[in-house]
């Protein structure tokens, strides 16, 4: 099962300093845990990059609102994003700044780079600005000449800067996306690139001038301007590698997936990769993009004050028990709508009354006839037969679900092998078999089946609720940190397990 010496990278974008982080942003963090656990059980070496993006205008305007400097306004919030990644058990293995100096100079050696081989120019130029975007918007963007991500007027900038050759990258670009099916994943978002890439690319502006902004990297070649802050943040997934001579960066870059959200798919699928190919790099192997959490039909987000605090539902269901909920409750790629009695509703269905309820009966009744310890398995019937073969369907389906980044499917497929046990146990009736003294072996294996799938749902389900996962592995009395085996039948006999606590109570609405 264990795939030796297979590598993987995964990323998240950078969270801006100027708003506390929230469900929307930790959607994204726990994905990406939670996919990066995943490889990891798979036997995959892999690394995972987080961290904050704290220069730019939209910086400078939040910090300026509270009277701090943008730097020590930084502090604050990237510290805050720490801490929600502790609570919230990720376990990332690189947390970078974009005002780390090694992350600076590699900026500034990539400019350096991308203006000796000419592609970097000097105009007069004349935009709309979207403070909120960072970026400069094209008019066929506007909707009703607002923004359409934040409903607001960009603002008209005149002024001379410098720019990146983008354009002439635009062939080369639709060509790659179109010989390359799963880079830019879901595919209505491929589409969507694809169809803005029928229009011809502007280039990219690249600095802002000092006496606008000067919160920012320098320019190496100009010392009047600071790097446009899309340039600077998108060149993280490099410099916190090490890019170029790093070991960290030789190793894994060719492997590296990033995990989006949807407003920020233009400056991943256009910005980056031509940024890439200017400096001869492949571009990343793969662009996950997922969709919004909304609240009432809004997208979740600081400016529109609507935002849900990651820590209140941490109070509610647990760190375990949100994880779940996260990816239970919204197709990857689509965008859901945040409801908490939705949340309660689904947390009581499918982790109290189903897998819960499984776990309880199954672990409790076989510590009641089996003085508590794993029973043999003797002789299985065909009634075990085929739900194994049900299980073993489900285990590739969740691995192929993994693949694609189909995340929700894990959990559905999850939830599926815990209805066939229940539905198992039902059907065998063992409280029956436990009255006959001559039934002792056949209710010894229908137990040890119950036991065994118990065992194996919790190293599937290990990296979306690592703790409970932990928990469980004690009443089965197995080493479950040691042991990740998928086979089915390999729970040793004779275990000690331990009478289990309620792993999922129930919540009330
Ligand atoms: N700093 C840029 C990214 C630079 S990456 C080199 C940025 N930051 S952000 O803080 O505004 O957003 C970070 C991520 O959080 C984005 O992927 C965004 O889609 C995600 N989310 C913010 N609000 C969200 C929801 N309401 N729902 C789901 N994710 C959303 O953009």
């Amino acid at each position: 099962m264990n795939k030796q010496n297979e590598v993987f990278y995964i990323t998240t974008p950078l969270y801006y300093v100027n708003s506390h982080p929230h469900l929307g942003h930790s959607y994204s963090t726990i994905v990406a845990d939670i996919i990066n656990r995943y490889k990891k059980l798979f036997g995959f070496q892999t690394y995972f990059l987080t961290g904050t993006d704290e220069h730019g205008q939209k910086i400078v305007e939040a910090a300026n609102k509270e009277n701090k400097s943008p730097k020590e306004f930084a502090d604050e919030i990237s510290n805050e994003f720490k801490e929600m990644w502790q609570k919230l058990g990720i376990e990332y293995s690189q947390f970078i700044r974009t005002t780390d100096d090694s992350h600076k100079r590699i900026v500034q050696s990539i400019l350096q780079k991308v203006y000796d081989n000419g592609e970097i120019y000097f105009a007069e130029y004349e935009g709309l600005y979207c403070v909120g975007c960072e970026r400069f918007l094209d008019e066929r963007e506007l909707v009703d000449g607002n923004c359409p991500e934040h409903g607001t007027k960009p603002t008209l900038i005149k002024e001379s800067n410098y720019f990146f050759k983008m354009s002439k990258y635009q062939d080369w670009l639709i060509d790659y996306i179109n010989k390359h099916n799963n880079f830019i994943f879901p595919e209505q978002y491929r589409k969507e690139i694809l169809s803005f890439l029928k229009e011809p690319l502007k280039d990219l502006c690249i600095s802002r001038p000092k006496d606008r902004l000067d919160w920012g990297i320098e320019l190496p070649f100009d010392k009047k301007y600071v790097t446009y802050v899309w340039f600077d943040a998108l060149i993280n997934y490099i410099s916190a590698l090490g890019y170029p001579d790093g070991n960290l960066f030789k190793e894994y870059w060719k492997y590296s997936h990033h995990i989006i959200g949807k407003d920020i798919l233009k400056a991943h699928a256009v910005y980056w990769p031509t940024m890439l190919k200017a400096i001869g790099l492949e571009p990343m192997r793969k662009l996950a993009v997922h969709g919004y959490w909304n609240n009432k039909s809004m997208k979740m987000s600081k400016s529109i004050g609507n935002v849900v605090n990651p820590l209140e539902l941490v109070n509610i269901f647990g760190v375990d028990g949100l994880r779940f909920l996260l990816i239970s409750e919204m197709v990857f790629g689509k965008d859901a709508d945040f409801r908490l009695d939705s949340f309660i509703t689904s947390y009581n269905a499918h982790l109290a009354n189903n897998f819960g309820n499984l776990v309880s009966r199954v672990i409790n009744f076989t510590i009641k006839n089996f003085d508590c310890m794993v029973p043999e398995c003797s002789e299985l019937t065909d009634i075990e037969h085929v739900l194994q073969e049900k299980v073993t369907e489900k285990i590739d389906c969740i691995k192929n679900a993994l693949d694609s980044f189909q995340i929700h499917e894990i959990v559905k497929n999850f939830l599926e092998i815990s209805t066939l046990t229940n539905q198992y146990f039902d059907k065998t009736e063992p409280w029956k078999l436990a009255k006959n003294d001559e039934q002792r072996d056949r209710l010894g294996s229908i137990l040890y089946t119950c036991c065994d799938i118990i065992r194996i749902m919790n190293i599937l389900i290990s990296p979306v609720m690592p703790n409970i996962s932990l928990s469980l592995a004690k009443y089965l009395g197995y080493d479950f940190v040691k042991t990740t085996e998928l086979d089915l039948n390999q729970l040793p006999s004779g275990q000690l397990m331990s009478k289990p606590e309620s792993l999922f109570p129930r919540i009330e609405q």
